[in-house]
């Protein structure tokens, strides 16, 4: 079956309504584009919850700040769209900016609590730009079943909230993060580092097996395990822009760095800001 590609929100709409009403099962997975083995592990993963995938690649302005990568984000829509085809995708939604916002929109969606520490306190409005693109996508293609990754955590627990309190009549799956060989992992931001900085990248995934490491000898305190962790980011020359225990599902910060606990790294390598989480 051949894939079908929309440029148009309102024609994917009216296909996913199609799909409905012959009685499929629709799986979604929103993506940024650049496609790596993560996102195709999450196209994997809709595929065995759905029998149609549509696949969303769309750099979305609104979650990006002004002084952020929005303009040079990579892009590569051939590529792209052969790693979907390839993967077995149904539909793709490639649209223009223009086809998603209105000049003068002016209807945002705003989660107001797992949203504010971590990356949507370095990030103001970024949870804001994710939250109103990922309720648009949920509407254009009516997914039964929608797929994220955990490579973003505090996205996942943002819109499963979203969904949960604006009644998203869907599923909300989380996929594992896919790593490299050595750990690191994959991002399509991956594609910034220069010289030595894929090496100095590792600091990341060690600094939380030092976490998991630590926790795993027993309980301790969560700012003498993020102090550990400061450490290792240290000796890899990467500068620290938060280093978090928190709790798994109220994402506050935990006094103890406990099993089931998660660990969150954001640091900037060079210029590029780059983030890891493992769960304790
Ligand atoms: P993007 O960064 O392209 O990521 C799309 C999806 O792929 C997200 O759910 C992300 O968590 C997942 N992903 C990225 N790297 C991964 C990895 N190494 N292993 C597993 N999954 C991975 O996240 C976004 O785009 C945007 O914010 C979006 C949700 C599309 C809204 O614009």
């Amino acid at each position: 079956m051949s894939m079908l590609i929309f440029q148009i929100p309102e024609e994917m709409q009216a296909w996913a309504l199609a799909q409905r009403a012959a009685g499929l099962r629709i799986g979604l997975v929103p993506t940024m584009g650049y496609l790596h083995a993560g996102h195709l592990s999450l196209i994997d993963a809709a595929k065995k919850r759905s029998d149609v995938v549509a696949v969303s690649i769309f750099v979305n302005p609104v979650q990006f700040g002004p002084n952020e990568d929005f303009a040079k984000y990579p892009r590569d829509e051939a590529r792209d769209l052969a790693l979907c085809r390839e993967a077995g995708a149904a539909a793709v939604l490639l649209p223009p900016v223009a086809a998603m916002y209105a000049p003068d929109a002016s209807v945002y969606v705003t989660e107001e609590r797992l949203g504010n520490g971590l990356c949507g306190a370095r990030r103001p409005g970024h949870f804001r730009g994710v939250c109103t693109v990922v309720a648009k996508l949920f509407n254009i293609a009516l997914p039964h079943v929608a797929v994220f990754g955990q490579k973003d955590y505090q996205q996942a627990a943002v819109i499963r909230r979203m969904v949960r309190d604006l009644n998203f009549p869907l599923e909300v799956v989380v996929a594992p993060i896919v790593r490299e060989a050595d750990g690191l992992a994959l991002s399509s931001r991956n594609v910034y580092l220069v010289g030595d900085e894929r090496a100095r990248a590792l600091g990341l995934s060690r600094a939380l097996q030092v976490a998991s490491e630590a926790v795993a000898a027993g309980p301790c305190a969560a700012g003498e395990v993020r102090g550990r962790m400061a450490e290792v980011l240290e000796r890899h020359a990467l500068k620290v822009d938060y280093v978090e225990i928190v709790d798994a599902e109220t994402l506050e910060p935990a006094a103890a760095a406990a099993r089931g606990h998660v660990a969150l790294i954001a640091v900037y390598c060079g210029r590029t800001r780059l983030i890891d989480n493992r769960v304790l």
